[in-house]
């Protein structure tokens, strides 16, 4: 699935370049003749710097950089003479000894800082912002959350953050809370034009993202897809509230994902928010899947059951702007199960 291979030798700075995205889209990047700039938390970590390193590209066009969310300022060498920034980093942990108390604070602080290192170094055109369906809740905006769901869920919806919803824990909270206000807070900042120096901005609020990947060790979201059949009971738990927040769950390719973001980078000229799924399924529908095509695996009965939701998949800026999607859902869910058989997470 190599997307819009034409080379090209921007110069492009990736945050969070070892997560699960971040170095699938570093390796598409490298691939299409791209200069990177990637940054990490920490530079000795050795599995980290080394998988980047054996990338295709890497010894000639790959520059690491480190830098912390929790020092924002940090970011700055890395962003500098690039023109296009991709922010893909997000705290998944809280880190103590910062004058942050939360990863709320920090992941919005982060997010500000990041916008305006783009806008000072006068050369990057656009900021592609890694955001999540999880800022963009189809649930009714109620006083008491108990009116239910929108009929569609597309890119008008924004996350209702007073609500409590069933499944919820304080990592779910936080997470939400945190995606929903940096992403409000890159798209406000740019709302003037004048104020980011005609530099454009893109959020891409990504679904469950599932498929595989280089990196020789399992990823959060991978392991929520994998969950009816692991009985990972805080993954299977997330899986849920993903459920309760979202009516269903937006499902993505990582190959669609990465494309996605190089597709927004490629464009003339491009702005806005835009949701990033190629599929909409309950978590029943997910087991069913799991049960009817790999039988040697045991699936709860009771994950065959849960809520049918009438609510849409109602997105389609992304595919008025041109992209196409090649992943279906089924196989996103096919790709995770090759995953964890090759990490021998499952025989
Ligand atoms: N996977 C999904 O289903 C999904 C769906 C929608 C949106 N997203 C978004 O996609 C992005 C990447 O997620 P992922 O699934 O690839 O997760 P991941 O593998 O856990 O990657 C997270 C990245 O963030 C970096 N990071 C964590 N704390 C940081 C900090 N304090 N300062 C700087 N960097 C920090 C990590 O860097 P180190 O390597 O230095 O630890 C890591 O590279 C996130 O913004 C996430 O919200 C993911």
């Amino acid at each position: 699935m190599e997307k819009g291979s034409s080379n090209s030798n921007y110069k492009v700075c990736v945050t969070g370049g070892a997560g699960y995205i971040g170095s699938s889209l570093i390796k598409k990047l490298l691939n299409q003749g791209c200069f990177v700039h990637a940054t990490l938390r920490n530079l000795n970590d050795h599995s980290k710097v080394q998988h980047l390193k054996g990338l295709n590209g890497a010894e000639e066009r790959l520059k690491l950089f480190e830098a912390d969310m929790y020092k924002a300022e940090e970011f700055e060498p890395a962003i500098q003479g690039c023109d296009f920034v991709f922010h893909v980093a997000t705290p998944m942990m809280h880190t103590e000894g910062h004058k942050y108390d939360n990863r709320v604070d920090a992941t919005i602080d982060a997010a500000r800082s990041i916008a305006a290192a783009c806008s000072r170094s006068g050369t990057v055109k656009r900021l592609i912002y890694t955001a999540s369906v999880m800022a963009a809740s189809p649930l009714k905006d109620d006083i008491d959350g108990r009116s239910g769901f929108k009929e569609f869920m597309d890119e008008t919806c924004w996350t209702p953050l007073n609500l409590s919803i069933a499944y919820q824990n304080n990592f779910l909270e936080e997470y939400t809370r945190a995606k929903t206000l940096s992403e409000k807070e890159i798209l406000s900042s740019f709302d003037n034009s004048s104020s980011g120096g005609g530099m454009e901005v893109v959020t891409l609020a990504c679904g469950l993202v599932g498929g595989e990947n280089t990196i020789p060790c399992m990823t959060g979201s991978v392991a929520v897809f994998l969950s009816p059949l692991t009985n990972d009971d805080f993954a299977y738990n997330s899986l849920k509230f993903l459920e309760e927040l979202l009516a269903k769950i937006p499902i993505v390719h990582i190959e669609d994902v990465c494309n996605a973001h190089i597709f927004c980078m490629k464009q003339v000229s491009m702005s806005g928010r835009f949701l990033c799924a190629n599929g909409y399924a309950s978590t029943a529908d997910i087991a069913s899947y799991y049960q009817k095509k790999y039988p040697q695996y045991s699936v709860k009965k009771e994950y065959l059951e849960g809520p049918k939701r009438e609510t849409k998949w109602g997105s389609s800026l992304l595919a008025e702007k041109g992209f196409e999607y090649e992943g279906h859902w089924n196989l996103v869910l096919d790709d995770c199960i090759g995953f964890a058989r090759k990490l021998e997470i499952l025989s």
